[in-house]
């Protein structure tokens, strides 16, 4: 049976009524069902659903579907996990996609997986009785967790690089499946815990599953703070959301009115202790389009309470952009320099200090007009006028005419231009947010060429053995770096020796600083055969991760199921790429 197909079948053999009413309570209306709109908080029931049509909407948020993106979106799961749910459900087997790859295998072994992640958590809590978890337990004190946070969050220990190992053996897992799902590393003395020593904080998915860990070190040293599950079948940090299994159980005690996205764990923990109790994170990485979505599934606004330092405001400018696109409203917390929110929480009088912060968080344009400010001095008049032109641009983006009225008025205020003037400036900037955008993108490519893709195109540049052209292709399909890869390729079939010399006369001059950077690549320890397939595998996989993204959000916007065939095949490539390695 083709994929399509089976779906329709799959509609067809799902009661959705029985299937939404675990959510809602449905109270029949003639020829429908309605209910208060499990998606978004309301009080007048606008949520109805049709049991012939098998389909469901909300009058008020809009969001509406069938069975299988109701459940994907109460869920906050992955579309094919929600088809494999209500498969199981309705005793129906999923056909087989195209390839060679045995699902059942696949399934059992993914069970045994987080069994395997359960056990473990378990077992890392349990040692928090130990007495040799002393220090672990002097650390959770020194940061006031009570027990039943240090519950509520199943954190716990990693006393040495053995225990866990020979614990999870006795329980019949064998080391090979400890490594597949990200708990242990090998070297000459044998497989060893790679949290040996850090304090535990389980990552539970919205299905209650330990994906993964965070580990933090305990002690001065000058291994990293914290330590993350690497990038395993069960566990992607760009889809991962800390905390969202505490959210899932929050949405059940009533609506949820707003999220706060933290950077950090121990930012969350201390905000649940406080009384925040839907405060989760991003686990140090940019937010992606799949958290967003998730995050959709449950509220509709964002407080974004990322650290006061430059770091972590740089980080916020690109995720806002992204939680906006997805139909959120993001307020950003302005943080005390320097201070996360744990810090601002367990200081004195930290509880009303956070609340305050949060009444007083700006709404994005608010945040970005006041971010383009500190570039710009205003006493000086050319760069008043510039201010003025780019602030009318940035808030060409809001939909609602009395809040872009309103931002005129302030920026009117600040320059001393006439409200007409702006008015005028505002028709004639550019209409089309996105050609903006991806100059944006563009710009701050420039600004932080990858690492990994710095050293690979220097590698080639260099010459070196371990580079594949084949590979250099395939991850560098536009701007600079294809420029790069296509001039080298070119100069090395005409024999040329001066491959750098001939770069620079070929690349267009805003290039050229670029450039200089990747001709004098700092090479440090890189230079490896092993590091080239690592760099390899993981651009390979961002690349392809992007273009499910990609895919994914057209199909939430068209719901046409071939999208959602070419997304789930892309998966299965990414899981191929990421059981194999990169380079061929
Ligand atoms: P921070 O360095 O801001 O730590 O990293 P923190 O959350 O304030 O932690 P404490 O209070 O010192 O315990 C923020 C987040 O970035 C990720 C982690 O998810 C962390 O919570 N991170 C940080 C890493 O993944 N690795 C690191 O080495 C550091
Ligand atoms: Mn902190």
């Amino acid at each position: 049976m083709e994929f399509g197909e089976f779906c329709d079948r799959l509609i067809e053999n799902t009661d959705i009524v029985k299937l939404i009413s675990r959510y809602c309570s449905l109270k029949r209306s003639g020829n429908t069902f309605k209910a208060c709109c499990p998606f978004h908080s309301e009080r007048t029931p606008s949520f109805t659903v049709d049991p012939i049509k098998q389909l469901y909407h909300c009058f008020g948020c809009g969001k509406g579907g069938n069975a299988i993106t109701f459940l994907r979106d109460i869920e906050s799961i992955e579309t094919i996990d929600a088809i494999k749910m209500l498969a199981d459900e309705a005793h129906m087997e999923l056909p087989e996609l195209t390839g060679r790859s045995a699902p059942k295998a696949d399934k059992q072994k993914r069970m045994r997986l987080y069994e395997l992640l359960r056990e473990a958590a378990l077992h890392y809590h349990e040692n928090l009785r130990s007495p040799k978890a002393d220090i672990a337990n002097a650390y959770i004190a020194k940061r006031n967790l009570p027990p039943n946070i240090v519950t509520r969050f199943g954190l716990g220990y990693s006393i040495d690089s053995s225990d866990a190992v020979n614990y999870l053996k006795g329980k019949g897992f064998t080391e090979t499946e400890m490594k597949e799902a990200g708990l242990v590393g090998y070297n000459e003395y044998g497989y060893f815990d790679l949290f040996r020593g850090r304090l535990m904080f389980p990552i539970i998915s919205n299905l209650g599953q330990v994906v993964g860990f965070s580990g933090r070190v305990l002690e001065k040293t000058d291994r990293a703070k914290y330590y993350n599950t690497p990038q395993t079948e069960l566990f992607d940090k760009s889809r991962t959301v800390y905390a969202l299994n505490l959210l899932k159980k929050r949405r059940q005690l009533g609506m949820i009115d707003y999220i706060i996205m933290c950077e950090g764990q121990m930012d969350v923990i201390a905000l649940h202790k406080a009384g925040f109790d839907t405060a989760v994170a991003s686990m140090g990485t940019a937010l992606t389009y799949n958290h967003a979505r998730q995050i959709k599934n449950y509220t509709d606004k964002v407080y974004i309470s990322y650290d006061g330092d430059g770091a972590g405001q740089k980080a916020t400018l690109r995720g806002l952009d992204i939680l906006r696109e997805r139909g959120l409203t993001v307020k950003v917390v302005q943080l005390p320099e320097g201070m996360d929110p744990d810090e601002v929480v367990n200081s004195e009088n930290g509880v009303e200090k956070y609340r305050k912060l949060l009444d007083e968080a700006l709404p994005l344009t608010e945040y970005k007009l006041k971010k383009l400010r500190e570039k710009y001095n205003l006493e000086d008049r050319d760069e008043r006028a510039k201010y003025a032109a780019e602030a009318v641009a940035l808030t060409r983006r809001l939909d609602n005419p009395v809040e872009t009225e309103e931002y005129l008025r302030t920026i009117a205020t600040e320059t001393g231009y006439d409200m007409n003037v702006l008015r005028r400036q505002a028709e004639i900037a550019p209409p089309d947010e996105e050609p903006k955008q991806e100059k944006r993108e563009e710009e701050q490519k420039k600004e932080s060429m990858d690492k990994n893709e710095a050293f690979l195109l220097a590698a080639y540049i260099a010459d070196r053995e371990y580079v594949e052209v084949g590979d250099m292709n395939e991850i560098f399909t536009e701007g600079f770096g294809k420029l790069v890869v296509d001039s080298v390729t070119d100069s090395r079939m005409r024999g040329l020796k001066d491959v750098g010399a001939m770069l620079y006369s070929d690349l267009p001059e805003e290039f050229q600083q670029q450039l200089t950077d990747i001709v004098g690549f700092d090479f440090g320890g890189m230079d490896s055969r092993e590091m080239y397939s690592a760099c390899v595998l993981q651009l390979k996989c961002e690349r392809l991760d992007r273009q499910r993204d990609e895919l994914m959000k057209r199909y939430d916007e068209s719901k046409d199921p071939s999208l959602l065939i070419q997304s789930m095949e892309l998966q299965k490539k990414l899981k191929k790429l990421r059981r194999d390695g990169g380079s061929k």
